[in-house]
């Protein structure tokens, strides 16, 4: 949450580089954009409430080597150009951006005041800049202030800052991510990489509890609280500035979902050694959790099943926000797994704390290679979904399913067999989301825009698709959707059922399907207009989408119709579904 990015180097044209690099993280909020440009020996700054992708960077000097850059999602302070940042200490010597919380802002705003400093802001941030200035009463070395006033601060957050006497560019992180672009030119630091992939593929990450300098020609890694050197190695990233764009469509989260056929294959491709290797951790733990928040709750969910069916074990799943609660549960022989996209979601990274503190493994899946999660991790397996930029989660829903099912045939030695049901599942996918079938979800949407209530039902691994499909509909379209377990119609749900309120059924070809086929006929009997996500029609159902029968890897199949339909509902309602209301992608605050 939040975008942050900074530059120094030789480029001259620092404040037009990271207004136009930040427009690739707008998906990290969209509140207000700022950025402070270092010109001479002053501090340039501009910045306003909207969309960073509406500013045009041409107006700012091309007379600027150094300059640092933010794009919104509101914590503390409402949606105002005062709350924007960068913010400034009163004489516009210290420009900060920030992503994250300080959490005792308000004891140090306080204590500020009385030292006679004006907050013009609502926000925590503001206090940094002031409290630099604090300490910069006590040495001339400006980083040396800022390591001393963020020993003060409590919370999660990436902070960059410049002095406009000094040419060097401070980043601190403990929690919100930030890495490093080494180009030939200068220093990139951003909350992620798309902000700097037209400059550079080489990457550094700033880890928690770190600081770095640069005045562009190098830069030093030191621990922020000691000042000790931390050496780092260099990475090449391996995914391309095409991937992270929209190229033909006409948004992220279409071309995301299109793109699903490549993306459930390449999480399909795991190394088999390490496949193995986490499939025998699995069994020989005692007590496996599994969580992530969301959408990657949701895979979790359905893994739950995976687990169970494939493999006869059983997995305890939490929503990773709810696991501090359980934490007596852990032992050392204990595993977690956490499934993450972003690899930086604030109550995964927490949960991931708590198991390591009682001394239990941990297992990444995620998307987002060298993020916390991964780094943290003992063992990872990376989805390879390429970069996921529409807010809404898709392709990463469905290789994190995808790695699942493998580790549950791997456990009871089929990973071979999971393979090809998976690759076959792809094809499969491939043959469906052809223009005729987009077409049909597409009509269904135009009819079913207006209508206020919409109830999604599933039963054994669609059940948590269900839950998801919801998700999906919700956050795009913002039409009221709610998912349930069939079978728990008859205990409540059934009462909000009026003439014509759109019920969607997903089903698979198996044990299940009578019993929902019978629940779809209980909505049908009290009047909802039917539609059934099915490899058969039924006449249970009023509308039926087509899915191909996919066995085991059904939720995997049933969920991509939900993710075109919840997309063409946001459109035809005229929402941006790439950047929904209140959202932003990677949740980096509890
Ligand atoms: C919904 C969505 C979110 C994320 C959740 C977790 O479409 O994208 O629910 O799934 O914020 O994010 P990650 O997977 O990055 O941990």
């Amino acid at each position: 949450m939040c975008g942050i990015f900074g530059y120094v180097g030789a480029k001259n044209n620092a404040g037009q580089l990271v207004v136009k690099g930040l427009k690739n993280l707008e998906y990290r909020g969209y509140d207000s954009w700022g950025v402070a440009c270092k010109v001479g020996e002053t501090a340039v700054v501009e910045k306003d409430i909207g969309k960073i992708s509406s500013v045009d960077e041409s107006q700012f000097s091309e007379e600027c080597g150094m300059a640092i850059a933010h794009t919104r999602w509101a914590t503390h302070g409402g949606v105002t150009p005062a709350n924007a940042h960068p913010h400034l200490n009163a004489s516009g010597t210290i420009a900060v951006v920030h992503n994250g919380i300080i959490e005792n802002y308000q004891t140090l705003r306080d204590d500020l005041k009385t030292k006679g400093y004006a907050f013009k802001s609502e926000t925590d941030t503001e206090v940094i800049p002031y409290m630099i200035e604090e300490e910069m009463k006590a040495t001339d070395d400006f980083a040396s202030a800022v390591r001393n006033a963020c020993s003060k601060f409590d919370g999660r957050y990436g902070i960059l800052a410049f002095h406009t006497e000094s040419n060097t560019l401070v980043a601190t992180r403990t929690g919100s991510p930030l890495i490093v672009g080494v180009g030939e030119e200068g220093y990139f630091i951003a909350s992620d990489i798309p902000a700097f992939m037209e400059h550079t593929k080489v990457v550094q990450y700033l880890d928690d509890g770190e600081m770095l300098v640069t005045d562009g020609k190098s830069i030093l890694f030191t621990d922020l609280e000691t000042g000790q050197e931390h050496p780092k190695r260099e990475i090449e990233i391996t995914w391309s500035v095409e991937q992270a764009q929209k190229g033909e469509y006409a948004h992220f989260m279409l071309k995301e979902i299109m793109e699903q056929k490549d993306s459930i294959a390449r999480a399909v491709n795991q190394d088999e050694q390490q496949i193995q290797v986490i499939a025998d951790a699995i069994k020989n733990a005692r007590g496996t959790f599994i969580i992530g928040c969301g959408t990657a709750h949701k895979a979790c969910m359905a893994a739950e099943y995976f687990f169970s069916v494939v493999a006869e074990k059983h997995i305890n799943v939490t929503s990773a926000g709810e696991f501090k609660v359980h934490h007596h549960f852990l032992k050392p022989e204990s595993l977690l797994i956490v499934v993450s996209q972003s690899g930086e979601t604030a109550d995964s990274l927490e949960a991931m704390k708590i198991a390591r503190g009682k001394g239990a493994k941990v297992l990444a899946i995620t998307n987002a290679e060298g993020s916390t999660i991964d780094r943290e991790a003992d063992y990872t397996l990376l989805i390879n979904a390429g970069p996921e930029r529409a807010v809404a989660s898709t392709k990463a829903l469905t290789g994190q399913m995808a790695v699942l099912m493998l580790i549950a045939h791997t456990m009871v030695d089929k990973l071979h067999e999971g393979k090809t049901l998976l690759l076959e599942t792809v094809s499969m996918i491939n043959d469906m989301l052809n223009p005729r079938y987009v077409e049909h979800i597409e009509s269904l949407a135009e009819e079913i825009q207006n209508t206020e209530d919409l109830y999604i039902i599933g039963k054994s691994w669609n059940y948590p698709m269900a839950l998801e499909s919801a998700i999906k509909i919700q956050e795009v379209s913002y039409i009221h959707a709610e998912g349930f377990a069939a079978s728990e119609l008859k205990h409540g749900p059934l009462a909000l059922i009026e003439e014509r309120t759109p019920c969607i059924a997903l089903l698979g070809n198996d044990e299940v399907t009578p019993d929902i086929i019978s629940n779809t006929i209980e909505l049908k009997a009290r009047g909802a207009r039917t539609i059934g996500i099915a490899p058969e029609n039924n006449e249970a159902f009023d509308e039926w989408i087509k899915v191909p029968d996919a066995g085991a890897a059904q939720a995997i199949v049933n969920i991509i119709p939900i993710q075109v339909f919840a997309y063409f509902l946001a459109v035809k309602r005229g929402m941006d579904p790439d950047m929904p209301r209140n959202l932003a992608k990677s949740v980096t605050v509890k």
